[in-house]
């Protein structure tokens, strides 16, 4: 089973979905981590995205639907897999379902995360990650427990680069134009589930697993 996470910049799509893998058993599969890492690695795909990310724009739709196929083709699905920051274009869209056919997968629902713009901007503006573990936190709401290191690992947290305040904005303008359509493309295809992002963590993750099993039941019913 497939579910897709949808939504701004800094809406806890990450988040979620690692709430959602270590509860529930889902596969997290995140673009965004995988971009990092090919960068980290300085690998040759690495190298052909750093520009696009460090300007807050997307990565071209072939590039990362690639990155994709490769990650699904892993076969580890886990009690279901969680596409988080994929796809962010309607081009996308139609690309997973070619994808998704394919390999006889079912998507089960969209969940998409409503949030703010006041919201995202306070998130990514106090978000710190581990560049170790990929343990994301926030200054603010989610601190670590030692001042600026990673509780998991002890590596020291930094701020992600497209988390500059140029980056972020380009970034939103972007989900504006390219990957908002798509909360009307599922809409339309009786496939979306509107979540309110905007309570803390924990309140959120309430409306996420509520929102999954109902869709979860109905998904089970059609075969
Ligand atoms: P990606 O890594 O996917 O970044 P993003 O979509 O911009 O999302 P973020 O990771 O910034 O936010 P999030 O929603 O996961 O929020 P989080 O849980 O961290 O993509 C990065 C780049 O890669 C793109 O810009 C693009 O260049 C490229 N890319 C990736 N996929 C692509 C694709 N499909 N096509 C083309 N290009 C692609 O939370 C944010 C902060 O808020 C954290 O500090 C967290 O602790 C805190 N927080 C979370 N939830 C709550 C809450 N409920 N209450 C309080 N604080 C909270």
């Amino acid at each position: 089973m497939i579910w897709i996470l949808l939504g701004a910049p800094g809406a806890g799509k990450g988040t979620q979905a690692k709430r959602l893998q270590g509860d529930l058993g889902f596969v997290q599969i995140s673009t965004g981590e995988l971009l990092r890492e090919a960068m980290k690695a300085g690998t040759e795909l690495g190298k052909n995205v750093e520009g696009y990310i460090r300007r807050g724009e997307l990565v071209p739709d072939n590039l990362v639907a690639e990155v994709l196929q490769e990650r699904l083709a892993q076969g580890d699905t886990g009690n279901g897999v969680i596409l988080d920051g994929f796809p962010r274009t309607v081009r996308q869209a139609q690309m997973l379902e070619e994808i998704l056919a394919r390999h006889h997968w079912r998507l089960c629902g969209v969940l998409y995360l409503d949030a703010s713009e006041e919201v995202v901007l306070h998130r990514l503006g106090g978000r710190r990650t581990c560049p170790q573990c990929g343990a994301n936190y926030h200054v603010v709401t989610m601190p670590p427990k030692v001042d600026g290191r990673c509780d998991r690992c002890g590596a020291e947290l930094v701020l992600r680069p497209d988390d500059a305040l140029d980056a972020i904005h380009k970034r939103l303008e972007v989900y504006r134009e390219q990957t908002e359509p798509l909360v009307a493309f599922y809409s339309q295809r009786g496939m979306l589930e509107r979540i309110d992002a905007g309570g803390d963590a924990e309140e959120v993750y309430r409306a996420v697993k509520t929102a999954i099993s109902r869709r979860w039941q109905q998904c089970l019913a059609n075969g």
